[in-house]
């Protein structure tokens, strides 16, 4: 048996036992690939220190698990940049969709990039995210909208897993917006993503499936044919949901046990109750937030009182939140939406992997993945608290230093 062991660490486990799950002074031990033990140096069991072929002294720096970013569009073509302008002088994210921008612009350039380029930039968009700890990602499609584009983001997103040992998962969002050729026809087009999904199913592309719920997008009865189709392939699903107005898209997909509703600025009373009851995590995008000067603050408190369990996320897409830093996310959910430095750790760990169904990671305890990460800092609430910093030494995925 070959054991590696890293020690000397304050270990925030995000075990919810103790605030941040912290171990002083402790160790973990690893062993193919996953963690053997984890806890105070001084119980580490003799055997384990007697099959140690290398030992890491953590110098009494943080160790976290390794970051999971639950919900990114990492894969189009293009920018923005332009719309961007367009805003500040004056228009909105819904003006600019409504006349042909937004989302479909993005379908534009990704429709004409071909899969070699659009791998090379998101890539270097995982490289970001990689740097600053992720260990985990969720890519979507959603900039195709029709057969070979959709087949095409996803196979990209596929070829991303294992680049910097990030693991990565893919989710079908076809029906994120109504491509122009199917104008008027939104139910047409409903029925169109319900035949892609078998077919880019079959190929081994789909892990999830979201859908865009909003009055810019999809209403709840095109959401529930998308989530009908899921279910009869046996597919977990995730949405899109009272972003810009509550349109009870969290109620629906709470009905079909979802694993995320995501964004939920405008989320009320019964869509929180309709989580907590189907154990649907609440996905919060800060940088969504900011980059389209939101005022309507995510119902934080309301989550709280119903035991709602919060991930916290990039959103990385060109059009309301260009970003690849997870850190930068944790910071603004506190100081945007007054998360505590924990629960955005815990958003970025244990939660984001709860919204991704993976029950394998998101903590450090025996017998998960040996997936974390050292920083150069001591107290875990640094990592919410720099702005522009980046203090990670080490990352570690399935015991391999990378
Ligand atoms: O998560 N809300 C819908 N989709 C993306 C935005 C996509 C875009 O504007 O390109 C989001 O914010
Ligand atoms: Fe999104």
């Amino acid at each position: 048996m070959t054991v590696r062991i890293w020690e000397h660490c304050r270990a925030a486990t995000m075990q919810p036992s103790v605030p941040y799950g912290l171990v002083e002074d402790a160790a973990v031990a690893v062993r193919d690939g996953l963690i053997e033990w984890a806890g105070a140096r001084k119980e580490l069991p003799h055997a384990l220190r007697d099959a140690c072929i290398q030992l890491h002294d953590c110098g009494g720096a943080l160790l976290t698990p390794g970051l999971i970013d639950c919900h990114t569009h990492l894969v189009y073509g293009g920018d923005r940049a332009h719309e961007f302008e367009l805003r500040l002088g004056g228009a909105s994210y819904e003006d600019i969709a409504r006349q042909g921008g937004g989302i479909v612009s993005t379908v534009r350039a990704t429709r004409e990039a071909s899969e070699d380029q659009l791998f090379c930039q998101a890539a270097r968009r995982l490289r970001e995210l990689a740097d600053e700890g992720v260990t985990t990602l969720e890519v979507k499609s959603g900039y195709g909208l029709a057969l070979e584009h959709e087949r095409k983001c996803l196979r990209v997103a596929r070829r991303l897993h294992g680049a910097r040992g990030v693991s990565v998962r893919t989710t079908f969002l076809g029906a994120h917006a109504l491509p122009p050729e199917f104008a008027g026809c939104a139910d047409d087009y409903i029925g169109e993503v319900v035949r892609m999904l078998p077919a880019l199913h079959a190929e081994g592309l789909v892990d999830a499936v979201d859908a865009f719920c909003e009055r810019i997008a999809f209403s709840r009865a095109q959401t529930q044919r998308v989530f009908e189709a899921a279910r009869s392939l046996g597919l977990p699903v995730k949405l899109h949901a009272e972003q810009l107005s509550n349109s009870g898209g969290a109620r629906l997909a709470a009905q079909f046990a979802a694993l995320s509703c995501d964004h939920l600025e405008w989320l009320g009373d019964e869509g929180a109750k309709a989580m907590a009851a189907a154990g649907t995590v609440a996905v919060l995008l800060p940088g969504a937030f900011y980059f389209l000067r939101e005022t309507r603050l995510p119902p934080v408190g309301l989550l709280r009182d119903h035991g709602v369990p919060i991930a916290i996320s990039t959103d990385c897409n060109p059009g309301s939140s260009p970003c690849t830093s997870l850190l930068l996310m944790m910071n603004m959910a506190c100081t945007l939406f007054r998360l505590t430095p924990e629960e955005a750790l815990a958003g970025v760990t244990r939660n984001a992997a709860q919204a991704l169904g993976l029950a394998d990671r998101g903590t450090l305890a025996a017998g998960l993945r040996a997936d974390f990460v050292l920083w150069d800092a001591k107290q875990p609430a640094q990592l919410a608290y720099a702005i522009g910093a980046n203090p990670r030494r080490q990352t570690v995925i399935e015991g391999q230093v990378q």
